[in-house]
Order: C-alpha cells, then sequence, then structure tokens
C-alpha cells in the first residue's frame, strides 16, 4: 500500500481551485492517472470531507464513489449543514476539518471562501489541500472530465477546435483556461455583457493561447471538433433568470448550429441541461452528444485528482 503524501510545492501542501493550478505535466499526470486502473489504496483509512453550498448531483456522486475507490471515506455536508461564514468562519471550518481528513473538497457560491480555507490551512501548517468542486469563478473538476471525452473522441487535442456557446461562466473559465495549457483551440461565442473578462483572456494568453471571442453562434461553431454549452442561469443568478433569457435569445446550441461545426463534431454539456434553452432537446439526445459518456467520467477525473493531490505517480 501507498500511504498518503500530500503533494507539495514552493508554496506548500498543493491545492486545486483552478486548472491552472496545474502546469502542463502535472495536468497530463492527472489524466494519466484517471485513466488508470487499479490505484493505491492511498486514502485508506482516511476521511475526505465534502462541502456543499449548492446542490449537486454528478460531482458529490462522482467524487464519494472516488474516494471510496482510493480506500477513504468521504463525508459530505450540504446547505445550512455547512454554515461556512455562517455558523462560523471558512477559515475555522477548514482547519477543524483538517484535523479528520485528508483532503477538503468545497462547492461554494464565492470562489472566495475557497481561497480563505486554503490559506487558513497554509497558515497552519496543515498539509490538506482544498479542491475547488464548483465555484462562482471555475468548475475545474469538471473540466477534468471534459478533456477525458474530449480526448477519447478527438485524440490529441492540440489544434483540435472547441466552440462554447452561451454564457461565459464558472465552466467556459475553467474549460478557456484547460483550453491554453493543453493547445485545444477555444472559440467562445457569448451575448454582449456575458462574455469572458479581459483578465481571463489574458491569463489563458500567457498560459498559452487566447480563446477567441465572438458574439455570433454560427460564425464560432463553423469547422469546430467540439462544441460545449451550459446553463444561462448558474446556481445562484436566480434573481437575473428571466433577464437572461431574454439575453440569450438566439444563444440555443440546436441543430442549425450543429450543422455549422465540422463533419463528426461531437457534443459536451456539463449538465444539468435546460431542454429548449442553451441546448435543444434533438442535439442533447442526438448522435453528436457525448454528454453521458462525459458524465460518467466525472469519477475517473476525481480518481487520477485525488490520486496525483495523494502523491502517486502514473505507472
Ligand atoms: N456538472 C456538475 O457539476 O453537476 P452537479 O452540479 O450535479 O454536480
Ligand atoms: N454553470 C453551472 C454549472 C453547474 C454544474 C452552475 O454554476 O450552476
Amino acid at each position: 500500500m501507498t500511504a498518503w503524501a500530500p503533494r507539495r510545492g514552493p508554496r506548500g501542501v498543493r491545492h486545486f481551485l483552478e486548472i491552472d493550478d496545474l502546469d502542463r505535466e502535472e495536468l497530463e499526470a492527472v489524466l494519466t492517472l484517471a485513466a488508470e486502473s487499479a490505484l493505491p489504496q492511498v486514502l485508506e483509512g482516511r476521511g475526505v470531507a465534502l462541502l456543499f453550498e449548492h446542490p449537486s448531483l454528478r460531482t458529490r456522486h462522482a467524487t464519494e464513489v472516488a474516494v471510496s475507490e482510493l480506500g477513504g471515506h468521504p463525508v459530505s455536508a450540504v446547505g445550512a449543514e455547512v454554515g461556512l461564514g455562517v455558523r462560523e468562519p471558512a477559515a475555522d471550518v477548514a482547519r477543524v476539518l483538517a484535523g479528520y481528513h485528508a483532503v477538503i473538497g468545497a462547492r461554494v457560491r464565492r470562489h472566495g471562501t475557497l481561497v480563505e480555507m486554503a490559506a487558513a490551512l497554509d497558515g497552519a501548517g496543515q498539509p490538506v489541500p482544498v479542491v475547488n468542486l464548483l465555484s462562482d469563478a471555475g468548475h475545474p473538476a469538471q473540466v477534468l472530465a471534459d478533456l477525458l471525452v474530449l480526448r477519447r473522441h478527438l485524440g490529441e487535442l492540440a489544434g483540435r477546435r472547441l466552440t462554447y456557446v452561451g454564457d461565459a461562466n464558472n465552466v467556459c473559465r475553467s474549460l478557456v483556461l484547460a483550453g491554453a495549457l493543453t493547445g485545444l483551440q477555444v472559440t467562445v461565442a457569448a451575448p454582449a455583457g456575458f462574455g469572458l473578462s479581459e483578465e481571463l483572456v489574458e491569463r489563458a494568453g500567457q498560459l498559452g493561447a487566447a480563446p477567441v471571442c465572438l458574439d455570433d453562434p454560427h460564425e464560432a461553431a463553423a469547422g469546430a471538433d467540439a462544441l460545449y454549452t451550459d446553463v444561462w442561469t448558474s446556481m445562484g443568478q436566480e434573481a437575473e433568470n428571466a433577464r437572461r433569457r431574454q439575453a440569450f435569445a438566439g444563444f440555443t446550441l440546436d441543430g442549425s448550429v450543429l450543422a455549422a461545426a465540422a463533419p463528426g463534431a461531437i457534443v459536451l454539456h456539463c449538465l444539468p441541461a435546460h431542454r429548449g434553452e442553451e441546448i435543444s432537446e434533438d442535439v442533447l439526445e442526438g448522435t453528436a452528444s457525448v454528454v453521458f459518456e462525459q458524465a460518467a467520467l466525472r469519477r475517473a477525473a476525481m480518481v487520477g485528482l485525488l490520486a496525483w493531490l495523494g502523491g502517486v505517480e502514473p505507472r
């Protein structure tokens, strides 16, 4: 058995708050581990805390199963039970949980909560990684699975083209950064006011390549090898739902957008999906769609990530 040995960098234990917390080689190692079978039981006898300020189906189940697969014991807490910053400060929650668990994963309303938790652990010298299970800024755990499904269908990603249609939200941001790390050329089609921030475009540029930003889904989809969309209203934005439905009219990933893509293009969606809004029923259920395969790969992606954070090297 290989014992849990938290991976460290120059600034201490490695956290996973965004996909570019990994460099190219490290991302490759995580994806390689995700594809391996019979990994060491690196979490044997260890707990993993999973906190959810928003609901979750895929992330919670995939992560709980991944923890078990590595021999560990997941403990999930949801909603008011979590009380981050309400019942007690996030920094206190992190330092308490680090006394019981090898890893703390959290889905948070505010990305800053993850940063506070990681800083509190670093400050206390507690070598426990914090893992982003979705924040308002990013969803890097999702994007690991996205890369797995993209590779399975497209092979080497460098030079391939992915077009994201819709809100440049948490998922889109992580995807753009992942594109910059892997050489996947990402184009984002969003209505005015809902596109990527300049800061994120620059960050991607510094990592490898800036995305192309457009406001016409058909133009953006032309020749793409993969199309991706996500909800127009993310968790925490429910009050903006009516305004967003108006703003995103014309941005549905439907048959006409798919027809503009390259022959054989695949369609991704992180799910949950709103049929008739960001994606049409026929595209979601059609032959180009790989969304349920993508969802299934969330488990392997979490296994790879947790094993890597615990010091396992690919074979
Ligand atoms: N894609 C995703 O993260 O799904 P959940 O919100 O159900 O976890
Ligand atoms: N952008 C969506 C992703 C859900 C998995 C949200 O944040 O609600």
